[in-house]
């Protein structure tokens, strides 16, 4: 008799349900995904193949604008559906920058949870990782933990980095954003990229096929128009609402070209 040596997934995970952040974690390289994750992100790229180079520059843009609002001065982020950890790190880059940045990461997957926590345990005490479900922002901006760790009464930055089009419009993905703006001081910052409803339908294609094979979320591209308002309140700093790889870019960086652009980003500034 042989011995099944096929690693058990933590508890509360289920490998038979094709989990979003683990999908990503595959389109990103990484090695913290399961065979239901994987068929799900081969039958995406069928109808999407530009989705790895998507999630790639998508995850960019987020090294990028975490370090721009470092750079701004601010100290304090919470990463609303932060995903399975992925190098960089958000603390990892505001860091760089200002060694006593706090971090609050959030996520409703257990299996980033997981990750999280054990990435973090034993580091610094100015990281932590919170359960929370985007669709309940009240529970969110006033769990005791979150509380203790980002004082709301100074200017902060949350990133909601390609985790709206996970909610439905009945989630009420505005609601959320109005509910993080309301507990903002002037000077905090919006942080938010978005799946584009690209004209050629290939960001709904992609959608269709998340919705088959039965995700953990369901994937909901917006308009431009409808992306724009959720910065209502905000005012965009520099380059405005732009494709992921037009967000600064650097030299050497992927360049998407005009075929390949499914992703939508802006940072937000309350005036
Ligand atoms: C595509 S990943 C994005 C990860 C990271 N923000 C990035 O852009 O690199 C979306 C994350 O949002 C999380 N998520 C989805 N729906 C959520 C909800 N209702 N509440 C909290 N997290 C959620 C998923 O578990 C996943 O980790």
């Amino acid at each position: 008799m042989t011995a099944d040596l096929t690693p058990s997934p933590p508890p509360g995970v289920d490998p038979n349900t094709p989990s979003i952040a683990r999908v990503y974690d595959y389109f990103l390289g990484g090695k913290d995904n399961f065979a239901a994750d994987r068929e799900l992100a081969e039958q995406v790229l069928t109808v999407a193949p530009n989705a790895r180079t998507t999630a790639r520059a998508n995850r960019d843009f987020l090294v990028r604008a975490t370090e721009a609002v470092a750079e701004a001065g601010i100290d304090q982020f919470v990463d609303l559906g932060t995903g399975v950890p992925t190098s960089p790190n958000v603390h990892e880059v505001a860091q760089r920058i200002n060694q006593d940045t706090r971090v609050v990461y959030v996520d409703n997957d257990p299996i980033v949870l997981c990750h999280a926590r054990a990435l973090l345990a034993g580091t610094r005490p100015d990281v932590i990782a919170v359960e929370g479900d985007l669709r309940e922002p009240k529970e969110i901006l006033e769990n005791r933990e979150v509380t203790a760790h980002i004082d709301f009464t100074r200017p902060v930055a949350v990133l909601l980095v390609a985790m709206l089009h996970l909610l439905t419009d009945e989630d009420g993905p505005g609601r959320l954003v109005e509910a993080i703006r309301d507990r903002m001081v002037p000077g905090s910052y919006l942080v938010l990229s978005h799946v584009w409803d690209d004209p050629a339908g290939v960001a709904r294609a992609a959608a269709e096929e998340y919705a088959r094979k039965g995700a953990s979320a369901p994937v909901v591209p917006r308009t431009r128009q409808q992306v724009e308002r959720f910065f209502d309140g905000f005012e965009l700093i520099e380059p405005g609402l732009v494709h992921l790889d037009q967000w600064r870019p650097t030299e050497g960086m992927i360049n998407a070209g005009v075929d390949d652009r499914f992703g939508l980003c802006a940072v937000g500034r309350k005036p």
